[in-house]
């Protein structure tokens, strides 16, 4: 399993900001830097960035207190955590070479579905966004078999028994049918596991492709699959404000 808290001191060094790696080897060898209290003695020490404390010239250094917000399209193919057990490819990978700072997808997509994903280093809006309690609402668009009936349409808006519990209102509609399939518009305001996949199989209708439109008021827009920016402040901020309660 990777690892990505656990590095070598000079990369941690570098990411800091505060030399080059081969500068902070020097640092090393001169006995500027201690981990933990304690002056660290070789070149290839490791360090867990969530838990040790490194000094230089008794000075702690750290990689970033700056709160990062991005959006990412994810690609089909990609797991939404920050290392993954099987080491398939993780959205952690798309962005790695750009954000040397760890930052963490907020909430989840399945490996199978696309779309936006918002990763931030700011553990407060991770846990407003991702509370149930705040049901932020996400805009999905499903291809799906067949072409549901309104009645099963209306099922779906009210309420449908997965997993031992019952789904809170959803909205629903129909936007596209093709001859085999639909495209569907559905709003939803939880985040269980597979939750959009498991409500289209209740009604009869597996989806075949799930793409996230939406979180709040932040739209993907034309952002291209596998891409990233950043979020604008007035963007975080209405995301920020949409929590409040
Ligand atoms: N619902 C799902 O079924 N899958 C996702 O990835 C997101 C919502």
């Amino acid at each position: 399993m990777k690892q990505d808290n656990i590095m070598r001191i000079q990369k941690f060094i570098a990411l800091a900001g505060i030399a080059s790696r081969r500068k902070a080897e020097e640092m090393i060898l001169e006995g500027r830097v201690k981990k933990n209290n304690r002056t660290v003695q070789t070149l290839g020490e490791k360090v867990d960035v969530e838990t040790d404390i490194i000094k230089i010239d008794e000075q702690i250094i750290k990689i970033s207190d700056k709160k990062l917000y991005i959006m990412l399209n994810k690609p089909v193919g990609y797991v939404t955590t920050n290392s993954d057990q099987f080491n398939r490819l993780t959205v952690i990978d798309l962005i790695k070479k750009d954000i040397p700072e760890r930052v963490y997808p907020v909430g989840r997509l399945d490996y199978d579905t696309e779309g936006l994903l918002i990763l931030t280093n700011d553990g407060d809006f991770t846990y407003k966004l991702t509370h149930p309690k705040h049901s932020i609402e996400k805009i999905y668009i499903a291809t799906v078999k067949g072409i549901p009936t309104n009645d099963k349409l209306q099922k779906f808006r009210e309420g449908l028994y997965i997993d031992n519990y019952i789904t809170a209102p959803a909205k629903i509609e129909i936007i596209k049918t093709m001859q085999k399939s639909c495209q569907l518009k559905i709003t939803i305001h939880e985040g269980k596991n597979r939750q959009v996949r498991k409500m289209c199989e209740k009604i009869g209708h597996p989806v075949v492709k799930l793409k996230r439109i939406a979180i709040g008021n932040l739209y993907l827009g034309n952002l291209p699959s596998g891409k990233w920016r950043f979020l604008k402040t007035s963007e975080v901020n209405s995301l920020k404000m949409f929590n409040v309660k």
